[in-house]
């Protein structure tokens, strides 16, 4: 996609490397995060209207800390660094960075004490986040000190003339009271942005380019009834009209009525014209038997692409495939040490477009998954639907644990149903990240009237995240759970127990499988 205003994040690993490109988004700014060592050529090309140091573990004097080019300070573009980038700028332009004596971790009283356009109109005291065990001793050449915290005496710096600032706090994590203000500050008074990249410029852009880029030809879409593939789907039908072919595979896998309530949405919303195939017998049959969660993974991968692949057939020639990638499956990440090793294997579908010999088409390649719901929202989508949950590509094969029957998922279906109903009328769906029931492969005594019970359990799981990638289980009320366990084991037959779960990720992980 073109963009006419970008602003250059460069990544020295820090862990909210992604937040600041968030935050620069949320003022209607595009911007892009490369790793460190994006080539001075390629920035160039990119011709960005800004650039942001990002923070990163290291400090800038060990061996193999990651560093930039002087020219970088040449290019006539304003930075700002933050953190370790604060310290590359003061290290390019002779100041010290040495050890803190008392490190400031977390939260520290910042005293703006000079005039500058990066803390225009911030207050002169306010909170920021701290992280790094290192600060500035000696301040670089031609640079002011515009601002201080009791243990950093030269906690923010700039260069006026050259357009160059930079602030040893975060000012991207809320936490930093003022943290907005300054990045509006950076992005609008230094940077002049005019903050253009909103829902609908994307929205009538995109069209633009996926209208050229497909021509006359065919697009399949395998519509799984999430969101992303959802709001992409909805997207290339205002570009394409007719030539675009919606597939939903329904694998028996899917929650109670949620098959037929998608493709009735698309209908009736969108008269979007999906096509249901009910594969559910042949998925059954392949996963007889099988309880280990990768090998799920991979059977219910492989069937989907036959499923598909089949129905594709019918028509000819399909030369493109749209896909819901978004932006952090494409960032490339600046490599933490150490052999990274599959916890879970999320990419359900790989190898279906080498398969098919199909072009993608991405349109979310760029966004954050908040920024595809803005999309969707755009779109005329309704809020319902647009918040919902994130279910996992081999649904509730991975929520029944060990192999999977037939009335067992039945059990699993009806259970999670009352569980996600009572969520929503309670009014806290939004707060939650993701909420399911989980069956448990094990059998306990219950006693029910009279008698002795021999029956399933039901775990709950309820998390908050941000993205996933760390979770936290979800407080509820103990008369809300206690509603829901005498819910779900009076109506489901099989179930005697409830449990829940209360562990966090890391490290444990969100899915049971
Ligand atoms: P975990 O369980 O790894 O889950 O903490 C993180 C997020 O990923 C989802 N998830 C999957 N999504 N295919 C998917 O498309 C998968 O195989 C898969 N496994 C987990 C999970 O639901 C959560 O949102």
């Amino acid at each position: 996609m073109s963009h006419h205003e970008t602003i250059l994040i460069l990544d020295f690993g820090s862990q909210y490397t992604q937040l600041i490109a968030r935050r620069i988004r949320e003022l209607n700014v595009y911007s892009e995060i490369h790793p460190f060592n994006f080539s001075l050529e390629r920035i160039k090309e990119l011709n960005p209207v800004g650039i942001i140091l990002s923070g990163g573990p290291m400090s800038v004097y060990d061996e193999d800390s990651p560093q930039i080019s002087n020219e970088i300070f040449s290019l006539n573009i304003p930075v700002l660094g933050i953190c370790y980038g604060l310290q590359l700028i003061c290290k390019n332009f002779e100041g010290t960075v040495e050890p803190a004596k008392n490190r400031e971790y977390g939260k520290a009283y910042l005293e703006v004490i000079s005039n500058n356009s990066l803390f225009k109109n911030v207050n002169d005291k306010s909170i920021v986040w701290m992280s790094h065990g290192d600060y500035i001793t000696n301040l670089p050449n031609n640079f002011d000190v515009i601002a201080k915290t009791e243990n950093s005496p030269i906690c923010a710096i700039a260069n006026e003339e050259k357009n160059i600032f930079g602030v040893q706090f975060h000012p991207e994590v809320v936490h930093s009271t003022e943290g907005k203000r300054i990045l509006s500050n950076f992005v609008f008074e230094i940077c002049t942005c005019s903050g253009s990249w909103t829902p609908h410029n994307f929205v009538e852009q995109s069209i633009i380019e996926i209208k050229e880029r497909v021509g006359d030809k065919k697009v399949l879409c395998a519509l799984s009834g999430g969101v992303d593939s959802s709001v992409a789907a909805i997207l290339v039908d205002k570009a394409i009209g007719d030539q675009l072919i919606c597939i939903h595979v329904d694998s028996g896998l899917m929650r109670k009525n949620e098959s037929a309530d998608i493709v009735k949405m698309f209908d009736e919303n969108y008269h979007l014209k999906v096509i249901h195939v009910d594969a559910s017998e042949l998925f059954l049959e392949r996963l007889k038997g099988i309880s280990d969660p990768e090998l799920k993974r991979k059977i219910i991968g492989n069937t989907f692409i036959d499923v598909f692949e089949q129905e594709a057939k019918k028509f000819d020639d399909p030369q493109f495939l749209v896909q819901g990638t978004l932006y952090p499956d494409v960032i490339e990440s600046v490599s933490v040490k150490g052999a990274s090793v599959t916890i879970k294997t999320h990419h359900n579908v790989g190898g279906l477009p080498e398969k098919m010999n199909l072009k993608l088409i991405e349109p979310f390649r760029e966004l954050f998954k908040d920024e595809v719901r803005a999309i969707g929202k755009e779109l005329g989508l309704p809020e319902s639907f647009i918040e919902r949950h994130p279910f996992p590509g081999p649904g509730l094969a991975v929520r029944l644990l060990g192999d999977i029957t037939k009335d067992e998922l039945e059990i699993l279906r009806e259970a999670d149903d009352i569980f996600i109903s009572e969520i929503k009328s309670a009014g806290i769906y939004n707060e939650i990240w993701q909420a399911f029931a989980v069956l448990l492969p094990v059998k306990t005594v219950g006693v029910m009237g009279d008698s002795r019970t021999y029956e399933n359990v039901i775990a709950l799981r309820a998390v908050t995240s941000t993205d996933g990638m760390t979770a936290d289980w979800y407080r509820f009320n103990p008369e809300f759970l206690e509603q829901v366990s005498n819910k779900i084991i009076r109506n489901v037959r099989g179930v005697n127990r409830v449990v829940y779960d209360i562990s966090s990720k890391p490290p444990s992980t969100i899915e049971w499988e």
